[in-house]
């Protein structure tokens, strides 16, 4: 591998921000819970963990494995679930747990797989937005940053399983 990691966000950085989310969410959920918290693998794992002790509403910590990348930089186009919840998720407020929100084309599908379980409610937390990229229509109600068209890696995000523990999100220059 010969490209070299740019610091673009960076980790002092992205805990401001998550503590910054974690009361914004605290303050939309006051005087409930717990929330399901679901974290899509493997990227958005470590945002999770960071999110989850931000907030002081309890939360459940949950995992699906959705494959639509293959092992480079670009789409399949294809969505496919390959680890489920096991358990159900009726009446809960549930916040799905992204890394990044690209085309949509993952979260546009999770969304409506997860509204036929009857959530109480269903919201998207996100560290990072390329709005530039959408290609489906994804309504975010927690975001990180919004981020130009790069490729970035780190803090969760990989390029070909590579560099998801660096601490800052980084461009491969
Ligand atoms: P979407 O379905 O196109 O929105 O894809 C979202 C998924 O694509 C994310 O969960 C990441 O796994 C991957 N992805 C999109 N952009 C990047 C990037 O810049 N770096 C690493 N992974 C990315
Ligand atoms: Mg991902």
């Amino acid at each position: 591998m010969s490209a070299t990691p740019h610091v673009f966000i960076s980790a002092s950085e992205i805990q401001k921000r998550i503590q910054e989310l974690g009361a914004q969410i605290d303050a939309d959920y006051a005087g409930s819970g717990p929330i399901y918290l679901i974290a899509i693998l493997k990227g958005a794992c470590i945002f999770m963990s960071d999110l989850a002790r931000a907030m002081k509403t309890p939360a459940r910590l949950e995992f699906m494995g959705i494959s639509s990348y293959g092992k480079g930089k670009t789409s399949s186009g294809q969505v496919k679930v390959t680890k489920d919840l096991d358990v159900s998720i009726e009446g809960f407020d549930v916040i799905i747990v992204e890394d990044i929100v690209d085309s949509g084309v993952t979260l546009s599908y999770l969304m409506q797989l997860l509204e036929q379980r009857k959530p109480k409610s269903l919201r998207i937390a996100t560290l990072l937005d390329k709005p530039e990229r959408r290609m489906r229509p994804v309504e975010v109600a927690y975001c990180g940053f919004k981020i130009p068209d790069e490729f970035v890696v780190g803090y969760g995000l990989d390029y070909a399983e590579d560099y998801r523990n660096l601490g800052d999100v980084c461009i491969l220059g």
